[in-house]
């Protein structure tokens, strides 16, 4: 009887053990969120003292260079979520599509780079609450036959390479009801545009804003269509379980609220 007892007991013990290791096992490893939030991402920034932003300087008025500075919205709301850190902003300059492969290598706290939330990217990174609607704008030469957005089928389109424009132009997700003859990308919207003007290619497809300063740069030659592709959302990436995402999401909204981020939309849309 007492050796029954016993037994029982062990087994008992045993299950229960088991039971906890399995629970702890699907705690660690079933989301990969706790797990990295585990490590504080803000704790470090602060205990380093800098917030790294990568973004690609190519996107006036979201960022781009002025001499040796970087300028634009996105920086400004970068330097506030800093400023909130109490930490200094480095920013890291990088083509656009390696901004998510830099925040998944653990090289950038946060990409703030105009960048369009979307169900491919989310797979990779986190988006903090977003801050700027947008659309995907053509934009042809002022004598061009393309009037509307279909007249892009059959035509040789430039893109920024890895953006909302490339993935719609070239159909990745079979969203686009468009069927362009080719695509070509470009590291740089402008270098696009150099293109669109000596005609090697026959229209350049670029977020809204970024296109209307392409154009009023160039404005004897180029103009943008009233017709547009897409409706999308700006956001800033974080690496995956990041606890900066909260962080920016307080910031972005004393933001809004004390009509700070209208401010600052305002000084860098309505000037050139
Ligand atoms: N909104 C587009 C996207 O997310 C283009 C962003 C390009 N941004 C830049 N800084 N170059 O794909």
């Amino acid at each position: 009887m007492k050796n029954i007892l016993k037994r029982l007991v062990v087994a008992g013990l045993t299950a229960v053990m088991v039971l906890s290791l399995a629970a702890c096992g699907s705690s660690s490893s079933g989301s990969s969120s706790k797990k990295s939030s585990a490590k504080s991402a803000v704790a470090a920034i602060k205990k380093s003292g800098t917030l790294t932003m990568c973004t690609n300087a190519e996107f006036a008025p979201f960022e781009y260079k002025d001499g040796n500075d970087i300028k634009g919205i996105d920086v400004e709301i970068s330097q506030a979520v800093a400023d909130d850190l109490g930490v200094k902003l480095k920013i890291s300059d990088i083509a656009f599509d390696s901004l998510i492969p830099s925040l998944q290598a653990g090289k950038a706290d946060m990409a703030a780079a105009g960048m369009t939330v979307t169900e491919d990217r989310k797979k990779n990174v986190d988006f903090s609450d977003t801050y700027f609607d947008a659309s995907q704008a053509i934009i042809v030469p002022k004598d061009s036959a393309i009037k509307t957005r279909t007249d892009l089928n059959d035509k040789i389109v430039g893109v920024q390479t890895g953006t909302t424009g490339d993935t719609y132009c070239t159909n990745q997700d079979g969203s686009s009801d468009i069927k362009v003859k080719e695509v070509r990308r470009y590291n740089k919207g402008m270098d696009a545009v150099a293109d669109l003007i000596s005609g090697r290619i026959e229209a350049v497809v670029i977020d809204n804003y970024p296109a209307q300063k392409l154009v009023d740069q160039n404005s004897d030659k180029i103009t943008l269509l009233s017709d547009s592709l897409t409706s999308e959302s700006y956001a800033i990436a974080c690496p995956k379980g990041s606890d900066l995402t909260d962080e920016i999401n307080k910031v972005l909204k004393d933001l809004k609220d004390s009509g700070e981020l209208q401010k600052i939309m305002d000084k860098y849309i309505s000037v050139d």
